[in-house]
């Protein structure tokens, strides 16, 4: 799966007319043709590229990396969190406006507690480490998922990065921590079901009567529609109004052979491409991701129109 091709000259000696034509997706399907001309995006030797707004990853293959190592499966989250650094530089570089990176699951508390402790401790060294850089490229950092019942430490830690980068405006890094897809969405729906019960006056037990019971119904009924709508669910995820309604992913990518979401964005998933490689977490490059982009940028998405 490598990419061949001429290697782009730096900008210095790039003339106008070399300079390549990046395209950046804004809304569904509009795109604005940038003219990239700054050497951090000099690693695209190649014209015309979309890049999506948002990229989300499944970051697998960490385990089965140090394995065939010999290596501790801790010594594969630590190259993994090497290459969630990489991952992000690039997408910062080529002006991807979102990265979800999917780092523990609901489901992940089920491994060892030396496993689980080693993760979260492994996440504040390098979030520590990476924290001054992450500001310098004015990158954003946010975490979706039931977060707060993570180690305390990391909490803590991931709450200042937070605080530290709220005011940049380059990419925005979405950690997702503690997070699966099908507690939030029972979480948005217990939410909007909270807000019909709030506006429907239920009447006391005394002044049941068969007409009350009807009426209230009725008004159930009538504020569920209003209330309950697409939209308004996707403002409850984690993903919406907590985070400024970001856009659903434009792509979801899954490193080391597994094909499938593992509860990963479910929803938001609706009209996503995919993208899957057999190589393993650690080993995954810029020039692996490049690849991938510049595959995605062949693709014909139709939302079901023609
Ligand atoms: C992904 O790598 C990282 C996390 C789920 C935390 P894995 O740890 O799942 O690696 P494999 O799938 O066992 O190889
Ligand atoms: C998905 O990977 C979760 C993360 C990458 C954080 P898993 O390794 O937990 O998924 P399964 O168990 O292979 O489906
Ligand atoms: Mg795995």
């Amino acid at each position: 799966m490598e990419f061949s091709g001429n290697k782009f000259k730096p900008s210095s000696v790039r003339s106008v007319s070399d300079a390549p034509v990046l395209s950046v997706e804004r809304g569904d399907q509009s795109v604005d043709q940038l003219d990239v001309s700054d050497e951090s995006c000099a690693d695209f030797n190649h014209n015309e590229l979309r890049v999506p707004r948002h990229v989300a990853i499944i970051m697998d293959g960490n385990g089965r990396w140090a394995k065939k190592r010999g290596l501790p499966r801790l010594a594969g989250h630590n190259a993994g969190m090497k290459a969630m650094i990489e991952a992000t530089r690039a997408a910062s570089d080529w002006g991807i406006r979102y990265l979800t990176v999917y780092a523990f699951s609901t489901e992940n508390w089920k491994r060892s507690k030396e496993e689980v402790g080693g993760i979260f401790k492994l996440l504040i060294k390098y979030v520590e480490s990476e924290l001054r850089e992450l500001n310098r490229n004015n990158v954003k950092v946010n975490v979706i998922g039931d977060y707060e019942k993570i180690p305390k430490a990391a909490l803590l830690k991931l709450e200042e990065t937070i605080e530290t980068t709220r005011n940049n405006t380059g990419l925005n890094l979405n950690i997702a921590l503690n997070y699966g897809s099908r507690a939030e969405i029972i979480r948005g729906i217990r939410s909007l079901v909270q807000k019909v019960l709030k506006e429907v006056d239920i009447p006391e037990a005394h002044e049941h009567s068969l007409k009350n019971n009807h009426d209230v119904y009725l008004k159930i009924q009538e504020r569920l529609e209003e209330i309950i709508t697409e939209d308004s669910f996707s403002r409850e995820l984690y993903t919406g109004d907590e985070l400024g309604n970001i856009p659903d992913p434009d792509l979801i990518i899954r490193t080391s052979g597994e094909e499938r979401l593992s509860n990963f964005l479910l929803w938001q998933a609706a009209y996503s491409e995919f993208a899957f490689t057999p190589v393993m977490w650690p080993e995954f490059t810029r020039e692996e991701f490049r690849h991938i982009l510049k595959d995605y940028s062949g693709r014909d998405r139709r939302f079901g129109g023609r």
